[in-house]
């Protein structure tokens, strides 16, 4: 008798964690989503304004001096060097620029940008 209720209430106790942590995991997914935290990303949206709106659309891929960068995280390659998309690779790109590009160099942030305004920045980034 005791094995028998053992044998079923280990299945059933284990398909309702299951259950739960599906629900939490469908829960947190709908919330998170793609967008990051409202404000981090306005922010973002500031320093892009300020530092790169004077040569890149933000809201086309076409060129303005620089390649547009609408869906950048979407795409699989950096529009110009044909880098791997990653995060890593995008920051490399915003910190050292590409100084030597012809006819039109892309200047470095590295001085100019806070941690937390290039972190804020990439969440912006990943909106487009
Ligand atoms: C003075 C103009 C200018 C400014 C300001 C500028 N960029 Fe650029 N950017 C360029 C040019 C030109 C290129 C293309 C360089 C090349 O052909 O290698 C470029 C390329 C890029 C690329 C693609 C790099 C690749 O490897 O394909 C990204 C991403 C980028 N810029 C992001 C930014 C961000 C973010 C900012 C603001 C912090 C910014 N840029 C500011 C001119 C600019």
């Amino acid at each position: 008798m005791t094995t028998f209720t053992r044998k079923l209430a280990l299945p059933g106790a284990f398909s309702v964690a299951l259950l739960v942590s599906c629900a939490l995991a469908g829960v947190s997914t709908g919330k998170e989503g793609k967008s990051k935290p409202a404000p981090e990303v306005a922010k973002g949206e500031a320093v892009f304004k300020q530092n790169c709106e004077l040569c890149h659309y933000a809201d086309r891929i076409d060129k303005k001096l620089g390649p547009g960068l609408k869906g950048l995280f979407s795409l699989k390659e950096l529009p110009s060097s044909h880098k791997p998309i990653t995060e890593e690779n995008v920051r490399a790109q915003i910190e050292t620029g590409s100084p030597n590009a012809k006819p039109m160099p892309m200047p470095p942030f590295k001085d100019k940008l806070k941690p937390a305004e290039m972190d804020a920045l990439i969440a912006y980034l990943k909106t487009l």
